[in-house]
């Protein structure tokens, strides 16, 4: 399919114009919803040329900054841009971007990290404000006005529905046959009026192929071809295959437990290598007829399609490798009946995760010996990336599991320490804890039978006398013994690295 067919309305291709016009379109300080999610599907060309214009207005005395939504994390040509130009005032609901992450750091951008399958329910409630323009990557229009989504759904038919102005970049790279993969549901309400979402199966298909938009918004279509940008996966090392071992172990004694079926329930996978890495340690396991219900499609679970062994996978988007995503590719219409993109209110939705019972898997930066889990901000102000959808999968999930090598930093620090430094998943939502050193399995356990589990099977071998010394005094001298704590000394290992450079005494 050549540029100009892909847009099949004969007005909308009257409304081609240059990335530079259809970025004079936005607002200054005005708020602006883009498309993507984990480096797929987000707009390549638009905020680009935003980025250039807001520099040449700061260098003409006219500063301004934008207030960004997207589903989730994008790529270099939107946050990096824009970040790397100061054009973000205000951020959400997710960010991975390292100019993006030091300039928040450095406290010079707002961010609100959020549960992703809320931030669409949020913006029709109106609390996050107007919008004014959605800039959303499509792959197609359909002669009727139909847009065919890209590589990720994320929350842009909110983004339409909402917007006061939409703009397009319609990108002849995505595949046409991507067209027929999506799965967008248009009955989602807010309360009083919320009726039960009909999806019972990972693989059912409850919506339309493509976003419906009102032509009258579109002031602006842009043609770009450029390919989604992601970061390659390195190969799995002995920690990561240590870590999918113990979970595969785990996964073989709850089925022989009765407690699984032999097929698993669908599985949730996050991001990141060692995700990858347990994708990969299923495909040689004795597991058979696998799911997906997720958020992201990753180079590992495309390999369990191939391989026979996952029959179907549900998310909002792909989060490939630059070589995997070429693959996918050349192949699109192989897959189109196993994969289903959603938006991301129903991939991460409380309902179906319930109902379905997904397996979660995440990773973690801490987690404490009673099993709370800090997701998010390293020495507890230091925002890595944001809590994605890891709450929305792990509070509602069948079995909630959480990964981690067991130290960071060369060793210096320990991942699992007296007291996380930060929040994001409370006892009651962290059910496995999983590193290279072993699991421990929560469920059903009091805080201080956690923390022995913890301890001993978690826990790098050189910090767990210093964990169990800790532990032995707080269940002498903690003023209550229900979940047993030092307040002087829960923080000090984070303290120490903080004045040493490492949590080691
Ligand atoms: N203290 C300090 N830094 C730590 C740390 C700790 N306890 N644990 C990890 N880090 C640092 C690493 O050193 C690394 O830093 P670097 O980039 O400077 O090298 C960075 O955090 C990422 O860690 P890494 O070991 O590469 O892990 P990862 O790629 O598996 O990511 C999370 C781990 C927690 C950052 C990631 O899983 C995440 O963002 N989770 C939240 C969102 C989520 O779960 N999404 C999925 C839902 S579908």
């Amino acid at each position: 399919m050549s540029a100009p067919e892909r847009i099949g309305n004969p007005a909308l291709r009257a409304k081609v114009m240059p990335a530079e016009a259809a970025a004079a379109l936005i607002a200054s300080n005005s708020t602006v919803g883009m498309s993507g999610f984990t480096g797929s599907g987000y707009p390549k060309a638009v905020p680009l040329a935003l980025a250039a214009r807001i520099e040449a207005e700061r260098a003409a005395g006219r500063p301004s900054r934008l207030r960004v939504w997207t589903g989730a994390s994008t790529g270099p040509e939107l946050d990096g841009a824009l970040a790397r130009a100061d054009g973000i005032e205000f951020r959400l609901p997710y960010n991975s971007d390292p100019l993006a992450r030091e300039r928040i750091n450095r406290g010079e951008m707002e961010y609100l990290d959020m549960h992703l399958s809320q931030v669409a329910p949020m913006a029709w409630e109106g609390f996050l404000g107007p919008l004014d323009t959605a800039v959303v990557e499509v792959t197609a229009i359909r002669p009727d006005g139909t847009l065919i989504p890209s590589s990720s759904v994320g929350n842009n038919k909110t983004w339409l529905e909402r917007a006061d102005q939409v703009i397009l970049e319609v990108n002849a790279w995505q595949n046409p046959a991507l067209e027929g993969m999506h799965d967008i549901y248009y009955r989602t309400a807010l309360p009083p009026n919320r009726v039960p979402i009909p999806l019972v199966r990972p693989d059912q298909r409850i919506g339309e192929p493509g976003f419906r938009v009102d032509p009258a918004k579109i002031v602006a279509i842009v043609e770009t071809d450029a390919p989604d940008r992601n970061a390659p996966f390195t190969p799995p090392d002995e920690t990561a295959r240590a870590i999918a071992g113990h979970l595969m172990e785990f996964f073989r004694h709850e089925v022989a437990r009765g407690r699984l079926p032999a097929s698993l329930l669908p599985l949730q996978s996050g991001v990141g290598n060692i995700a990858n890495a347990v994708l990969t340690g299923l495909k040689d396991g004795p597991f058979e007829n696998l799911t997906a219900y997720t958020e992201v499609i990753q180079d590992g679970m495309l390999e369990l399609l191939d391989s026979g062994r996952m029959l179907s996978a549900s998310a909002t988007a792909f989060s490939l490798s630059p070589d995997a995503a070429a693959a996918m590719n050349a192949r699109m219409a192989d897959y189109r009946d196993k994969i289903i993109l959603r938006p991301q209110e129903i991939s991460n939705h409380p309902e179906l995760i319930r109902r379905l019972g997904c397996i979660a898997m995440n990773g973690l930066i801490e987690a404490d010996i009673y099993g709370a889990v800090n997701s998010t901000h390293v020495m507890g102000s230091r925002i890595q990336n944001g809590i994605g959808g890891s709450g929305d999968f792990a509070r509602n999930a069948f079995i909630s599991v959480f990964m981690t090598p067991s130290t960071a930093k060369g060793g210096k620090i320990s991942a699992i320490v007296p007291m996380v430094s930060h929040v994001d998943h409370i006892t009651q939502d962290v059910q496995v804890i999983v590193t290279e050193q072993g699991l421990a399995d929560l469920r059903g356990l009091s805080p201080k039978q956690r923390a022995r589990a913890m301890i001993e099977n978690c826990a790098h071998p050189d910090f767990r006398p210093g964990l169990e010394d800790y532990f032995q005094r707080a269940l002498k001298e903690s003023y209550g013994l229900q979940t047993p704590v030092l307040l002087d000394e829960a923080l000090s290992w984070h303290r120490r690295y903080l004045e040493t450079g490492s949590m080691r005494v």
